[in-house]
């Protein structure tokens, strides 16, 4: 048995066995959602190679249950390349999720924004992403499979799904494409200055690879950000970890309402 199927026997072995239809990878201070559903807590800790989600923000456990009547996993604490220098730190948590049955994704993560019409505060729903770190979750993988195509990457219908959802919320979704530096440094004024030239809305250190995993375990994928700043050198506002983490939850209230409003009629 491969170790996916062995892991989604475990947590199905504790959460039950109905199929997932959703996953959803909650970003930096964002992980409140976690508590909001209704099921099992397993602890990243108790499931062999998820990763230990050593960032701070993160709530390292994955959730099986329901939400808004839909069955969902979600994933309270992601592992970023910049933890190990591994681009396929997720492969093995979106394996699982596909072995439980899910066909959806939703990622979301914490961004500075280069939009003055996208502050911090605001949501921006990603309408696809500029890879800038050059690294590539799928190196080393051996089958063709790994020549994903990148075209419809962010799916049209969820997005539609969550774009009406947020209308009906009267919450504010602009679309936009996000740009993934590496980190864990934040990015200096001219390595925004230079991404923003090159056609990106937003930074961040996370969801580019994840995103790639998930087309090409064949999942359907959205990812919203949650902008905490504004980038590097595009206003006197302080950049740091703590500042992100403090900001966070201003993006992650509307989140919720958007994720459950687009949950309801079945996205
Ligand atoms: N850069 C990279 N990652 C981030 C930022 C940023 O400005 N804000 C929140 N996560």
């Amino acid at each position: 048995m491969s170790k996916s199927a062995e892991l989604a026997a475990l947590i199905q072995g504790r959460a039950g066995d109905a199929p997932v239809r959703i996953g959803m990878v909650l970003g930096s201070g964002l992980g409140h959602l976690a508590e909001q559903v209704d099921g099992t807590a397993i602890p990243y800790e108790d499931l062999p190679g998820f990763p230990h989600a050593g960032v701070s923000g993160h709530n390292p456990k994955l959730v099986i249950g329901d939400l808004e009547g839909v069955r969902v996993a979600v994933f309270g604490g992601r592992a970023h390349y910049y933890e190990s220098g591994r681009g396929d730190a997720m492969r093995l948590p979106l394996e699982v999720l596909k072995a439980l049955g899910a066909e959806q994704l939703i990622l979301t993560n914490a961004a500075g924004s280069f939009r003055p019409d996208i502050p911090p505060g605001d949501l921006m729903l990603l309408s696809d992403h500029i890879n800038f770190s050059g690294r590539n979750p799928l190196i080393g993988e051996p089958t063709d499979a790994r020549f994903v195509p990148m075209t419809q990457a962010y799916d049209p219908a969820m997005r539609a799904a969550l774009t009406q959802a947020a209308q009906a919320e009267g919450i504010d979704l602009k679309d936009g494409v996000y740009a993934w530096y590496s980190g864990p440094s934040f990015e200096t004024p001219a390595e925004i200055r230079a991404i923003k030239i090159l056609g990106a809305d937003a930074v961040g250190m996370s969801t580019v690879p994840e995103v790639i995993l998930a087309r090409f375990l064949g999942l359907r994928v959205a990812a919203i950000s949650s902008i905490t700043n504004m980038a590097a050198g595009m206003s006197d506002e302080n950049i740091s970890h703590e500042h992100t983490k403090a900001m966070a939850p201003l993006g992650a209230a509307k989140l919720e309402k958007i994720l459950r409003r687009a949950l309801r009629p079945g996205l």
